[in-house]
């Protein structure tokens, strides 16, 4: 039970990755609320993880939403971001609204949110930020441009907080995933993601479990000493 007494708000936790860590932050004795915009998946999935979870509706593109979020969230001490958009366009295809989408949701909401929650970790002396990026904030992948941007960005957040936030007891750092199996990615980049998984030295996806397990362990007392860092969960793949 390495996150008992603890209460852990993960963005996103209504499916896959998100999902993955409120199951094993449950399973570890947390107090657990998870986000999403679509309520009925929101329901249903704090039904189906078991222990103390709550779902809150929230869409994180939208300011009104966050600040909503930040009323409702109460005492957090675990951060996960995790909530994010990844579309897919070519540079010179780019939609404005879905690159103003993903730069308000990947960025902007994660920034208020974590701008809000910050201070009650401070407060209290204690308290972990983990933000999900992606193996891509460091690589060229055609058609990834504006989320690899937008990840780029959280990377260098990773660092910002960790620098004003670490002498009042607040750890951050990231998890950078590599290609992984989960519903939202297969309907946004179908079977492109499995080609970038056949790449990597392990040769496949990850599972979301395999990706929460490094939320996890960032999240626990055994990384007591670890903030502005990268894990990165991706196979190898920032290896080669
Ligand atoms: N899967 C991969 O290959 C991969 C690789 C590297 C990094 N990542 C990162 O891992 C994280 C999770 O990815 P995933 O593949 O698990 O995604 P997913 O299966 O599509 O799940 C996304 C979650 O975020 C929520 N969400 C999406 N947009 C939102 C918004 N505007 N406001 C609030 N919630 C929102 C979704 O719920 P609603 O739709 O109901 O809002 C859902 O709970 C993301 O940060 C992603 O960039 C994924």
């Amino acid at each position: 039970m390495e996150l008992a007494y603890k209460t852990a708000l993960i963005t996103g936790g209504t499916a896959g990755i998100g999902l993955a860590c409120a199951r094993l932050f449950a399973r570890e004795g947390a107090t657990v609320v998870i986000t999403g915009r679509d309520a009925e998946r929101g329901k249903q999935a704090a039904a189906g993880i078991g222990g103390s979870v709550r779902f809150v509706q929230a869409d994180l593109s939208d300011m009104a939403s966050v600040r909503a979020l930040l009323d409702e969230a109460g005492e957090i001490d675990i951060l996960v971001n995790n909530a994010a958009n990844f579309p897919a366009a070519l540079t010179v295809d780019q939609q404005i609204d879905a690159y103003e989408r993903t730069f308000d949701t990947n960025v902007r909401g994660l920034y208020f949110l974590a701008a809000g929650l910050a201070p009650g970790m401070l407060g209290r002396g204690h308290g972990s930020i983990i933000n999900v990026t992606t193996m891509v904030a460091r690589k060229g992948v055609p058609g990834a441009g504006v989320y690899s941007a937008s990840k780029a960005a959280v990377e260098s957040l990773t660092r910002t907080w960790a620098a004003e936030f670490g002498a009042g007891g607040v750890r951050v750092n990231s998890v950078a995933p590599g290609p992984t199996k989960t519903e939202g990615v297969e309907a946004e980049w179908g079977e492109t993601n499995e080609e970038l998984g056949r790449a990597l030295p392990l040769g496949r996806t990850a599972r979301p479990q395999e990706i929460a397990e490094a939320v996890l362990f960032l999240a626990s007392p055994r990384a007591s000493f670890i903030t502005g860092s990268v894990l990165h969960a991706d196979g190898g793949g920032s290896a080669v």
